[in-house]
């Protein structure tokens, strides 16, 4: 098959959706530009070209008539707890957090009024909807909600991430695991290949975590320290977190 038979295949709203999926991965990124712009393309697929490394891609991924609008997404690699996209109700559990004096030294400043928080929510449903920022609600398996943490600023190929608070009175191993829930969910279900983030230097013990997992400090100023791990540095260490996920 040339690439003018991919590139049409992959345009055609009756092409089946399996085989969308496979064109997905063309090394050619018209043919990828053209399944990510293909109203038969399932919510699968389209998620695993989000991080993709082609602003072209990308550019027909936003304007796809085919919104991401599954609000009740859940996803879980880890044993004890899972992320679940956040909606606009988890305005007072988000406030809780934020305007605790323990946890929001290091973070970024949130008005303590739910009506605003409220309409952050909801414009950030917005962002969702054209899969540019997911947040999460971490949760135990029993639902109860343990904390936050959200993927944003996606650039070709990379993704930061950050609004990561854990209630003090959650698991031990509710940080590591949501800090892995979302690697997992970045790498393999998005499709990226790099992830970039930054911390307050004075952050040290978040620091610390952050270097244990593998991530490389790139630079910092007289506020933040400004990291980047990539998938392969993911993938040298992934196998010593075995125990915190759902054997496969
Ligand atoms: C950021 C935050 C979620 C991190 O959670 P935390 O519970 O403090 O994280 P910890 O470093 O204690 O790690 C939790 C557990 O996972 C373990 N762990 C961490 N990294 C690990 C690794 N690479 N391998 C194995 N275990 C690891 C820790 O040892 C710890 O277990 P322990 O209690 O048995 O020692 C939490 O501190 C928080 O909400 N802070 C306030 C908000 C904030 O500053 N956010 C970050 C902004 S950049």
């Amino acid at each position: 098959m040339t690439n003018h038979d991919l590139f049409r295949a992959a345009s055609n709203p009756d092409t089946n959706v399996n085989y969308l999926q496979e064109l997905s991965k063309s090394p050619d990124e018209v043919v990828r530009a053209a399944v990510a712009s293909n109203p038969s393309t399932n919510q699968e697929t389209l998620l695993s070209l989000v991080g993709d490394s082609s602003s072209h891609v990308i550019e027909n991924l936003m304007e796809t008539q085919n919104k991401f609008d599954c609000s009740s997404y859940e996803f879980a690699r880890t044993k004890l707890s899972k992320l679940v996209l956040a909606k606009t109700e988890d305005a007072k559990f988000i406030l809780s957090l934020r305007e605790n004096t323990n946890l929001n030294k290091f973070i970024s400043y949130v008005d303590s009024d739910i009506e605003k928080q409220t309409q952050w929510l909801s414009n950030y449903k917005n962002r969702e909807r054209v899969r540019a920022e997911f947040y999460f609600i971490i949760k135990g398996m029993g639902n109860e909600s343990l904390g936050t943490v959200r993927l944003y600023d996606f650039q070709t190929g990379s993704f930061c991430w950050g609004s990561w608070v854990v209630n003090p009175g959650s698991p031990r191993k509710a940080a590591i695991e949501s800090a892995l829930n979302v690697y997992e969910f970045a790498f393999y279900v998005l499709g990226f290949s790099q992830s970039h983030f930054d911390v307050r230097n004075e952050n040290v013990k978040v620091i610390e975590f952050h270097k244990r997992m593998g991530a490389k400090v790139i630079k910092s100023n007289d506020l933040d320290t400004f990291f980047i791990l990539k998938k392969e540095e993911y993938e040298a260490t992934r196998d010593t977190y075995k125990k915190f996920f759902i054997q496969e």
